[in-house]
């Protein structure tokens, strides 16, 4: 697993650190920052760096540009709401590393911040060109990694630049990797993982890896009628993946063979049609008519994962267990919000529809580690390198 410079490693008193954060905020029609939590991720690296007085320059994509100027995509909404977090100025280049870049570096003092602009205005950032690479590296002294959620892009800020540069990770990396890290080598048993979500295919490398690890599974979501299918039984007109039962089954022959318990819901809500008003009832898994399509796990599926969760020393949760943006359906994906907060053991939570679950209950302060990771996340849990992470300095 990965062991990596941090940061708090480094010499980086007055000197001039290059941080990639990912500031891929979301925005609305007026521009505005609507949800602020990938700016807050970054402070304990900023902040430390200003207590070193360092010299901090920020880099980050927006959206998706495509190697050109997009007025949208400019970052300068962001500076505004970096400078109200941190109260202090933040020194907003209006290119990425033109003559304006270079000048407020020039003038940097130790404590000043510049926030260039959108990184993904340049076509070499995701060409991962090395001549822009080397540009990027130009201005600063070492190579300071944050940006999490971009670590499986092989680009110039995210991996291409540590070539020319001291390279370490920020704090937020630091702790992606000591908990994630922790998940796939050293769990506290029993360890327990809950996967839902819609599509078998978006979870394979996932399932298959964690079977190495994990003690139970407990399957949840679209994706678990693939498994109900594959074991034989009816499952209506739910949402299953017809060329994946075989995979299925050979996921649930690997599992037993590894003595890894996968769960299938006993019980679940089930509808005639998708939608939010549709009438639901619950029925056992294996009584579905064929007019009917599950859309949430049952009650007596939700108190047995509950069970495993209480029991366990580690659990990992990626993935809805329903439909939840319909409120008719959200029980299951509530209750194991609700599991996780109350155990006791070490909770990760991964990816946006089950962090999103946990904030809607207003749980973020009861779970041990909430991934801001997405792809990469995903990427490391599947046990797939990530380029951006490679690329740092090992802590040896
Ligand atoms: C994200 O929001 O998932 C990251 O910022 C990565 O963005 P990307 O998928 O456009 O590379």
């Amino acid at each position: 697993m990965y062991k990596k410079k941090s940061i708090k490693d480094m010499d980086v008193s007055g000197k001039r650190v290059f941080v990639r954060v990912d500031f891929n905020v979301p925005l609305n029609s007026k521009g505005q920052v609507t949800n602020d939590n990938k700016i807050t991720q970054t402070l304990p690296t900023i902040n430390y760096l200003l207590e070193q007085n360092a010299k901090i320059i920020l880099c980050s994509h927006l959206g998706r540009p495509d190697g050109k100027v997009v007025a949208e995509y400019s970052l300068k909404p962001v500076a505004e709401r970096l400078r109200k977090i941190l109260k202090r100025p933040i020194l907003m280049s209006a290119d990425v590393i033109g003559t304006e870049t270079h000048k407020l570096v020039k003038g940097m003092q130790p404590g000043d911040i510049v926030l260039m602009e959108n990184v993904r205005f340049e076509a070499g950032e995701e060409e991962n060109d090395p001549v822009f690479a080397r540009k990027l590296s130009s201005i600063a002294d070492i190579y300071c990694s944050d940006a999490f959620g971009t670590v499986h892009r092989a680009h110039a800020s995210t991996a291409g630049i540590a070539k020319y540069l001291p390279s370490c990770a920020g704090l937020l990396i630091s702790r992606e990797l000591e908990i994630l890290g922790s998940l796939l080598t050293t769990p506290k048993r029993p360890f327990v993982v809950v996967l839902g979500g819609a599509k078998v295919k978006d979870k394979i490398g996932m399932i298959s890896n964690l079977i190495n690890m994990a003690d139970v599974i407990l399957l949840g979501g679209a994706m678990a009628y693939t498994f109900v299918k594959a074991k034989g039984f009816a499952v209506g007109k739910s949402m299953i993946e017809p060329d994946k039962i075989e995979l299925a089954r050979l996921l649930l022959e690997k599992a037993d063979n590894a003595g890894v318990k996968i769960l299938l819901p006993v019980d679940n809500v089930v509808a005639q049609e998708f939608s939010f008003a549709a009438d639901s009832r619950i029925v056992r898994t294996g009584a579905i008519a064929p007019s009917e399509m599950g859309l949430d796990i049952g009650p007596k599926t939700a108190e047995l994962y509950a069970k495993q969760i209480q029991k366990a020393k580690t659990v990992l949760w990626n993935g809805p267990m329903g439909v939840f943006e319909f409120q008719k359906f959200a029980s299951g994906t509530n209750s194991i919000a609700f599991s996780m907060a109350k155990c006791k053991g070490v909770t990760v939570v991964a990816g946006g529809d089950s962090s999103a679950a946990i904030s809607n209950n207003k749980l973020d302060n009861e779970i041990t580690h909430i991934s801001t990771g997405g792809g990469a996340t995903l990427q490391l849990l599947e046990g797939d390198k990530l380029p951006g992470i490679d690329v740092l300095a090992d802590n040896i």
